[in-house]
């Protein structure tokens, strides 16, 4: 019998020493190998949505480091592409749609939804055949409110004040948007864990702009719903949420929404983080900075996670995504230190 992959041991509570390790954004601009590939494709849609291109995208930081999980090459706004809402990435400039407005939410045509993401599940399936058996394989969406700040600006922004603004003077259209992004969320993460997905992760990366009370509205529930549909069809599947910013909002985060683990951005403390270890599996929280610093900084910084998390069930990962600047070295710098750190 196939041994359990270490990553899901870990989701259901175990602790594995040294940890299992990937780190978000792993496929990117970072490595040359991304580069080349990423120029033989039309845009960047094209990539996400060419399964062999995709296929090669996720293997190579798999094949160049050998991590403990591989996700699937894509985009959280594949959702509001495949809702039709004209996306395209400018480079340089990041993601652009049409702005939405109420009359748009409620025109949302939903029946195209899963049939336009096929490429996306049929990357999954490939990947399950190709990756080491050993190799945990991550399927993932964006959460409604951090996909919803996208679809309202229409771009980008520094602090989602459009989407803040919206949720206030619209707050009945707002709901509805949100409801429609988590049940086709969970449609499509129920079909990832079919197309072989050992396990999805929630990214709400602009959680932490919310007040309280938006926090629990547009965080917290929309995730639960996401959450709740997946498990009603599919009981075994595992889960992690990353709620980036939240802060103190994180204590009761994970029984709010139902997760297996939660994710961790830079910003928690170590103390905290250790509180939040003992309700479950942490995931996180690196610096991505330091992959670009790299040196001794570096290993301070893994050696304190170490220290202070690797005693409990914990995924080693950045606090956000690998940025373009970094240096691949600094990478196998990391995993080194983490696969050789002898415990006190
Ligand atoms: O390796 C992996 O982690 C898998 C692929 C992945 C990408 N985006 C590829 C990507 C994943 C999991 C994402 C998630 C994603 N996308 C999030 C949530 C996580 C986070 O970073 O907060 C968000 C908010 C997006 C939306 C998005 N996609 C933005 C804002 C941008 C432009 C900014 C940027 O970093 O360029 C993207 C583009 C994008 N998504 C790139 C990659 C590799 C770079 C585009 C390129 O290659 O030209």
């Amino acid at each position: 019998m196939s041994e359990k992959r270490k990553l899901l041991r870990v989701l259901d509570g175990e602790t594995i020493f040294p940890p299992p390790t990937w780190l978000m954004r792993q496929a990117g601009r970072y490595l040359p190998e991304y580069r080349a590939t990423r120029k033989t494709a039309k845009d960047f849609l094209s990539l996400c949505y060419n399964p062999e291109l995709a296929v090669e995208v996720t293997m190579q930081p798999i094949r160049r480091f050998g991590f403990d999980a591989a996700i699937m090459f894509s985009d959280i706004l594949v959702i509001p592409d495949a809702l039709n809402r004209n996306v395209h990435f400018v480079t340089g400039e990041g993601p652009k749609m049409d702005p939405i407005n109420p009359a748009g939410i409620d025109a949302l045509k939903t029946d195209n939804f899963l049939n336009h993401l096929t490429p996306v599940l049929e990357t999954l399936k490939r990947l399950r055949i190709e990756l080491p058996n050993e190799t945990t394989l991550l399927g993932f969406c964006g959460a409604p409110w951090t996909v919803a700040t996208y679809m309202i600006a229409g771009h980008g922004t520094p602090d989602q004040a459009p989407a803040r603004l919206f949720a206030y003077e619209h707050e009945q259209a707002f709901n509805k948007l949100l409801d429609i992004l988590a049940d086709m969320s969970a449609q499509y993460l129920i079909a990832q864990i079919d197309a072989g997905a050992d396990a999805v992760q929630i990214f709400d990366s602009w959680a932490g702009v919310l007040g309280e009370k938006e926090f629990e509205k547009y965080a917290v529930r929309p995730v639960k719903r996401i959450i709740d549909q997946v498990r009603a069809a599919r009981p075994d599947a595992k889960i992690i949420a990353f709620a980036k910013g939240a802060g103190i909002l994180l204590q009761n985060y994970r029984s709010q929404v139902g997760s297996d683990a939660i994710g961790l951005d830079w910003t928690v403390p170590v103390t905290f983080a250790k509180e939040l270890q003992k309700q479950g599996a942490v995931q996180g929280n690196l610096d991505p900075m330091l992959m670009v610093a790299g040196g001794e900084a570096l290993d301070k910084g893994v050696d304190r996670i170490m220290a202070e998390l690797s005693d409990g069930p914990l995924i080693f990962n950045l606090g956000h995504g690998i940025t373009p600047q970094a240096d691949p070295e600094n990478v196998t710098r990391l995993l080194k230190r983490i696969r050789g750190y002898q415990r006190g």
